[in-house]
């Protein structure tokens, strides 16, 4: 620590907090020491040559000479292989037990001494040297995995701690396998583009670099498009090829990196360089997930593995506004009036950590908040709910009854000597729940009572990377810190990045277990693969400026492509000011992402759609009036989410990944099937270029038809940003009488079209239903028709046609 990182310390934290985070970090450093095992000599090992195989249900265990690898081809054609013993199993990321194998997948033998799982979707080709290569049926090659290479610590090498550590290590826990560093890289088609590892700023399409998966709150007020690894990381790779879509999964918590290198065509001359990923982990398994298909076939095949996404109540769909700093009751209700008076819609209003009392989770400032319940009925009254943050980190003071009852049920993380691990967050000195273990869960989840009664309808999880305050060092627990990992036993390295997919896991079935008749509302900064079960995410503190609202949108797409469908920035940008212009853009993205929030740290200007401008304000009531129309729309594409793993927020090459220029796009995403929405993220922008999938696209503002593929010119006045609806489709939409209407947009002439709706069945938790649609012309009409079982039949209620006008007008 020099003079340097002492005056940001101070100046990042003020003097009291500050002092107190340079001791926490100096602890970290102390607890570390002790706790962590040096690391010793190492042998590196790889798998050697083929010796033999097994078969098993679903493909069979290959033996090498000094490695044991297991395929298994699961029905619907997912691929899992682990090496040396790691099953599917234990696993965070899965929703239950491993999807059965696939009876009719066969192990046969492969050129060359190799061996090869032939199932109807994919076949599994393992070298002999260990190299394993996913073909699709047909042959061609999605993803070759080279033999991995792992360290070993020589034995008797490490000192007393570290031999302990590494006979764990080595022997790995029940279905882990044996475990320790790896190394491994793959090759993927030369054309492929590469896309997910979590939430990345950078992306959507991931250029080469390396990723680093350790779940991160990064320092400073906000973060741009450069700062890598944020909240969410995860080992989970998207890959887009002529050849076909995989998504690849490394089942494995540990801190490790992905190094990414787009491959590189030789234009015909037979020298084409291949993509590569090489994924390098600390510790823990080596296994991996693959799934083929096209892009809604994948995001099926993963949502199918890891659990469908939580259903957000419906108003967790509408516009909601955030502020750090309401400061009092009175605020709250000047803010809401706000919307009121100016006929703004507003589903919710969302409490951050100045209404606690000095920071601690579950309580209230009684002075600034005398009446919380009372306020939030006058509120629900009006349509708007309350939303409150929640902080994993609890003061570590006896006389905070939270901390005490904690304390009480051993729940709070400790380390290596058994002491509970303190670190620095808002309150002061903190400690921890340890929300791998269960009996810490359950006890977490019985807290919310509070919250219910004091009238909030959703929580907001924040800071669960977790974070300590640390002038230098990693801003997180020591990774010696132990951890119950559900009985398993382990510690922060391992623990680390899925702590906040295990405490939205408590939040939410404790929510569940409180209001039973009601769907949860949760989501959380930080997570991990399977946290789409629990709920959603959003950005956290995204930069205010231009390139922060680009981020915010690669952050979206990415998370969705990872299975996470429900999210969205702070509009707006955390911190700062934005200029009128680029809080308008911001907003006008943001109606037409999943969670449509306002939200700035505490010192930044105001987010409040009036606070920029009459101009600004009659452009963002349009947004919102769009929003408040697409309801029915939005409610449909939660549902289909749930069903599908669809995000609602898709690449516009979701329907033709073999379009490259289109896998290239980057700056426009698709809603649902319908609309294509092609948001401004420059200044001064009032036209721009938007890239159409194949197919008619009519402009939803002039009505104007454009067909695809190709790239159009659009205006994009201050007033909105381009919108598209794709020809022949048909969604669910507010009419101006309140009810769902159909909007059916013309198919092109000779072709039809169609659509699903899903109606709002309330907020708990009745199944619903799907309704299809289908579009024709007949004689210059458009026809739309209801598909049940007995065959087409006519739409009962209002059908809007649109863009009938063009076709009509066809020679
Ligand atoms: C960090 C979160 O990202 C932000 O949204 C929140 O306002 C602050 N913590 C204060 O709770």
């Amino acid at each position: 620590m020099d003079g340097r990182e002492l005056v940001r310390s101070v100046r990042e934290f003020g003097s009291v907090r500050g002092l107190r985070a340079m001791r926490s970090a100096w602890r970290q450093r102390r607890t570390d020491a002790r706790g962590l095992p040096p690391r010793g000599a190492e042998r590196a090992r790889v798998p050697g040559q083929v010796q033999g195989a097994e078969p098993l249900p679903g493909g069979g265990i290959i033996r090498f000479a000094r490695s044991e690898l297991r395929v298994r081809v699961a029905s619907g054609g997912t691929v899992f292989w682990g090496w040396d013993g790691a099953g599917p199993l234990p696993s965070y990321a899965l929703a239950g037990e491993a999807p059965e194998p696939d009876p009719r997948a066969v192990l046969e033998p492969d050129k060359d001494g190799g061996w090869r799982v032939v199932a109807e979707r994919v076949t599994v080709r393992v070298s002999r040297h260990g190299a394993v290569e996913i073909r699709t049926p047909g042959g061609v090659m999605l993803r070759r995995d080279l033999p991995p290479r792992w360290w070993e610590p020589v034995h008797g090498a490490a000192g007393a701690a570290g031999r302990a550590s590494a006979e764990t290590a080595t022997e790995g826990a029940q279905g882990q396998g044996r475990t320790g560093r790896w190394v491994q890289r793959s090759e993927v088609p030369a054309d492929a583009r590469f896309f997910g590892l979590g939430g990345r700023a950078s992306g959507p399409r991931l250029r080469d670099g390396t990723y680093r998966l350790w779940n991160t709150d990064p320092r400073g007020g906000g973060f741009g498009p450069e700062e890598d690894p944020l909240y969410i990381t995860m080992p989970v790779q998207l890959v887009v090829a002529d050849a076909g879509t995989h998504l690849a999964f490394h089942d494995n918590s540990w801190d490790g990196q992905v190094t990414l290198r787009e491959g590189e065509e030789g234009a015909g001359s037979g020298h084409d360089r291949a993509g590569a990923s090489e994924v390098r982990m600390g510790g823990g398994p080596l296994r991996c997930w693959v799934v083929v298909g096209t892009p809604a076939r994948v995001l099926h095949g993963w949502a199918a593995l890891t659990g469908a996404p939580a259903l957000p109540p419906s108003w967790a769909l509408g516009p909601q506004h955030a502020r750090w700093g309401f400061g009092s009751e009175r605020e709250v209700r000047r803010v809401a009036a706000g919307y009121r008076e100016r006929g703004l819609p507003l589903s919710a209003l969302h409490l951050d950590i100045d209404h606690y009392d000095e920071h601690q989770v579950f309580t209230v400032d009684r002075e600034r908040f005398p009446g919380l319940p009372g306020l939030a009925g006058e509120l629900r009254e009006q349509g708007v709910r309350l939303v409150s943050i929640v902080d994993p980190a609890v003061k570590a003071d006896p006389g905070n009854r939270v901390y005490a009852a904690g304390r009480a049920a051993g729940a709070f993380v400790r380390d290596a000597a058994g002491e509970e691990v303190r670190g620095v967050v808002w309150p002061g000195d903190c400690v921890y729940p340890d929300f791998t273990d269960p009996a810490a869960r359950q006890w977490w989840g019985g807290l919310y009572e509070e919250r219910l009664a004091q009238g909030f309808s959703g929580v907001w999880h924040d800071m669960n990377e977790p974070v300590s305050f640390a002038p230098f060092g990693d801003r997180t627990l020591p990774r010696s810190a132990r951890h119950t990992l559900e009985g398993r036993g382990g510690d922060h390295r391992e623990a680390h990045n899925v702590y906040g997919l295990a405490m939205a896991r408590a939040g939410y079935e404790g929510l569940r277990r409180l209001r039973p008749e009601e769907r949860p509302f949760l989501f959380s900064r930080s997570g991990w693969a399977g946290m789409q079960r629990y709920g959603g995410t959003w950005s956290g503190d995204v930069a205010t400026g231009w390139p922060g609202l680009r981020a915010s949108l690669s952050l979206v797409m990415g998370l969705g492509l990872c299975g996470v469908p429900y999210s969205g920035p702070d509009v707006g940008g955390f911190d700062g000011s934005p200029p009128p212009e680029l809080f308008l853009r911001w907003f006008q993205l943001g109606a037409y992402l999943p969670l449509f929030r306002t939200h700035a740290a505490i010192d930044a200007g105001r987010r409040e759609p009036w606070e920029f401008g009459p101009e600004v304000l009659e452009h963002a009531r349009v947004a919102l009036a769009e929003r408040e129309r697409l309801r029915p729309y939005f409610v449909t594409l939660s549902q289909l989410a749930r069903l599908t793993g669809a995000p609602y927020v898709r690449p516009v090459w979701w329907g033709a990944p073999e379009d490259r220029a289109l896998r290239d796009c980057e700056d426009a995403f698709l809603l649902g099937d319908a609309l294509l929405v092609a948001p401004v993220m420059e200044r001064g922008t009032r036209h721009r270029a938007v890239r159409l999938p194949r197919g008619r696209w009519y402009d939803t503002a002039t009505g104007e038809a454009h067909e695809g593929p190709g790239q159009v010119l659009l205006g994009a006045p201050l007033s909105r940003i381009p919108v598209l609806a794709r020809a022949g489709s048909v969604l669910a939409v507010r009419g101006a009488d309140g009810g769902t209407e159909l909007e059916a947009w013309a198919p092109a002439a000779g072709r039809t079209g169609g659509g699903l709706v899903v109606r709002d069945r309330g907020d708990g938790w009745e199944s619903a239903e799907i309704e299809r649609y289908t579009t024709r012309l007949a004689d210059g009409r458009v026809v739309v028709e209801r598909v049940t079982d007995e065959g087409a039949v006519a739409v009962e209620g209002p059908v809007r046609v649109r863009g009938l006008a063009e076709v009509a007008g066809q020679p």
